[in-house]
């Protein structure tokens, strides 16, 4: 495990702060980030996607934000490159945030900041009376970066984590240690540029006028958020939707209203953006049989993997939109944006459904080469 005093020195090797020029048409927002530091893998491809039960009249394409890199992966990369510029700025040697259990943005946090030399403290919602929380899924990379976990009690989940890090934070300072605090999910004024300028990369692309509808998850709304504004900014004629994973739309327009406010922008995110609601299930990062079967369905017929706590609920929306309710949409042709959280599927939560599924998928071959199996 590094020192915080090891870091520092790993710090100054590999800090890259680069000066941030925001796209012409995002010019005259106010907040304007002065920094990025290049984390994400970029442009992220854009392939077509023959989704099962997609309905007929509809054409759809995903963007594979789920490419952004390996273990620093997903919509959470792009929020962090602005975020961790402005805690290098701010010469902040360590980062706090907060997230579930299995977050991805803590996850990409951790490695973000083992990447910049900064040492990472996670706030994790965690409901078992037990500090045992083992290594699946996100949490071994968590470990893996070396980052410092306090175990925070479901219930006291919205109320208690931001006093809880400002505390920690403080006790920091006392040392002598410059903390900075990414909110949750990344989603602030600042974290919203990832996505405005995930805009601009559909602008370079040259992809947009192929599409009437954009489709993503929300989950605290940064991403989501980042679109509508460039969509709406560049007099882009898309309409962007983005179904729930958790919460609900009326706190998400409530949020996003407030972001464009704190930005100078004087339009509401109800005249901007569709927010999908009641594809949560059974609650947010609640899987049910159902969902973990359609994410193993997807990827064994398309090659596209989607994650148990976000896009999957995102996809079923989509689909019962496109199925239930296409008035919904603008037009017929669609872009989904693949927003990751891979690591989630290794919780163990896939493991009885997956080997329900693919029993049949395996052969014993004990014998001589001459008494082969039968085919699957
Ligand atoms: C994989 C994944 N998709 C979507 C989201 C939602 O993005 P946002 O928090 O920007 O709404 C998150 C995080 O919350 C996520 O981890």
């Amino acid at each position: 495990m590094f020192s915080s005093r090891g870091a520092g020195i790993i710090r100054r090797c590999f800090t890259t702060l680069e000066t941030y020029c925001p796209p012409s048409w995002a010019a005259t927002l106010s907040n304007t980030p002065s920094h990025f530091v290049k984390l994400c893998q970029r442009n992220t491809p854009i392939r077509d996607w023959t989704l099962p039960g997609l309905p007929s009249g509809f054409s759809l394409s995903i963007k594979r934000d789920d490419m952004t890199g390996s273990t620093l992966s997903g919509n959470k990369v792009r929020k962090l490159e602005f975020l961790l510029a402005d805690a290098l700025v701010k010469g902040s040697d360590c980062v706090l945030t907060c997230g579930g259990i299995q977050s991805n943005h803590c996850r990409a946090t951790a490695v973000a900041a083992r990447e910049l030399g900064l040492d990472c403290y996670l706030f994790l919602r965690h409901k078992e009376e037990n500090t045992n929380i083992g290594c699946s899924g996100n949490l071994l990379l968590n470990h893996l970066m070396g980052a410092k976990i306090f175990l925070v009690p479901n219930e006291r989940y919205t109320s208690g984590l931001k006093p809880r890090m400002e505390i920690i934070a403080e006790k920091l300072r006392e040392k002598g240690r410059v903390p900075y605090i990414v909110p949750l999910g990344g989603s602030n004024p600042l974290g919203l540029y990832g996505y405005i300028s995930a805009f601009q990369e559909l602008i370079e692309q040259k992809v947009l006028e192929n599409f009437d509808d954009i489709v993503l998850c929300i989950g605290s709304a940064g991403s989501a958020a980042g679109i509508a504004i460039g969509n709406y900014l560049t007099g882009s004629k898309v309409k962007c939707h983005a179904v729930c994973a958790s919460d609900n739309a009326k706190n998400f327009y409530e949020h996003i209203n407030e972001e464009l406010d704190a930005i100078g922008m004087d339009v509401k995110a109800e005249d901007i953006i569709d927010i999908v609601d009641g594809y949560k299930g059974k609650g947010y990062g609640i899987s049910t049989k159902e969902e973990l079967e359609l994410i193993v369905r997807i990827s064994s017929l398309t090659g596209i993997v989607l994650d148990p706590v976000y896009t999957i609920k995102s996809v079923r929306g989509m689909l019962s939109e496109m199925n239930a309710n296409p008035s919904r949409f603008k037009g017929s042709r669609v872009l989904y944006i693949h927003t990751g959280g891979v690591y989630g599927l290794y919780d163990g939560r896939m493991d009885d459904v997956v080997t329900e599924m693919t029993s049949n998928s395996i052969r014993e071959w004990k014998d001589s080469l001459d008494n082969p199996p039968q085919l699957h």
